[in-house]
């Protein structure tokens, strides 16, 4: 522990600012990652609904060729890892992998498993459920949407007659999108709150340690100093003349170093000089 005043009055308070300023911008970088998460998972969201709503008249006509060029397409644009769709039965049917077409995932797969954790199959899920956040194969990671390919009256109503009305899904689309971007925003923004950090502990502790200094550790040592000096007999020295408890304490100690003076001076003046002397004076 500290022994002067003045690393008291600053080395306690400084590490509690440090502790406060760190949690708290440990708090704010959480809070704001999962703001951003959550914001990509929206726009994933959204992407997902635009390519199935793109792709509904392709799948309508049953144009195969149009619906693979779609899903191609997607695949190819910068930052998708992976872009398929899944029949009912849970078959890729399309791939921008032409390599997973034909795959059979299991009703217990991350994608599947919101909807089909109870023992009848949810049709809708959550905008949240519907994310999954993995590291793919090739070591990325990856937020992946599964939204659901919705039965409609023109899909059982066509002439095809594949779909009964009584199904509710005719199968899901599954899009993962890289986490690159979101990643390297985080960190640009870990390093700034960093910096920050650093900036607001600097100036605080800089700026209360100055205060403190001016306004109570200065005056305090000058009490010290002056009490010191007296102890050692110089009483000529002047009292630290603040209007607050410092100079309250220097005055009172002042006067009683006086008095103790006038009694060590003269020991019998004091007790009976006084009274004799009056007499004296008076006869
Ligand atoms: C939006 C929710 C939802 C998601 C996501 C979903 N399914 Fe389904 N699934 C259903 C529903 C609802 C049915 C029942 C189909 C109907 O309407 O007749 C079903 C039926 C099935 C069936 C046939 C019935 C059965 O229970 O055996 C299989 C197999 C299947 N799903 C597999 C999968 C696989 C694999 C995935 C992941 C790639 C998946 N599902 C994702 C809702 C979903």
């Amino acid at each position: 522990m500290p022994r002067s005043f003045a690393a008291k009055a600053i080395v306690p308070p400084a590490i509690a600012v440090t502790g406060f300023v760190i949690v708290c911008c440990i708090l704010l970088y959480s809070v704001i990652k999962t703001d951003m998460l959550n914001d990509a998972i929206q726009h994933e969201t959204n992407l997902a609904d635009t390519i199935v709503k793109s792709a509904r008249y392709a799948m309508l006509k049953d144009d195969r060729e149009t619906l693979r060029n779609i899903i191609d397409n997607v695949g190819q644009q910068k930052g998708v890892e992976h872009a398929r769709i899944f029949n009912k039965k849970g078959v890729i049917m399309f791939s921008a992998h032409p390599e997973d077409i034909g795959k059979l995932l299991d009703k217990k797969e991350a994608g599947c498993v919101a909807c089909h954790s109870g023992p009848v199959p949810l049709t809708s899920m959550g905008r949240m459920d519907q994310a999954r956040r993995f590291i793919n194969e090739k070591g990325r990671h990856v937020i992946a949407i599964t939204v659901p390919v919705y039965n409609e009256p023109e899909c059982f109503n066509a002439a095809c007659h594949v779909h009964s009305p009584s199904q509710k899904v005719l199968g899901t689309l599954d899009i993962g999108l890289s986490e690159a971007p979101l990643q390297k925003t985080l960190n640009v923004m870990q390093g700034r709150m960093i910096v920050f950090c650093l900036m607001v502990l600097l100036l605080t502790v800089g700026g209360v340690s100055a205060l403190l200094r001016r306004n109570v550790l200065l005056p305090v040592r000058e009490l010290a100093d002056y009490v010191s000096a007296v102890k050692r007999g110089d009483l000529s020295r002047k009292a630290p003349a603040y209007r607050d408890e410092v100079g309250e304490l220097a005055r009172a100690y002042q006067e009683l170093a006086h008095q103790l003076k006038e009694r060590r001076e003269s020991p019998d003046e004091a007790t009976q000089d006084g009274p004799a002397g009056d007499r004296g004076n008076r006869s």
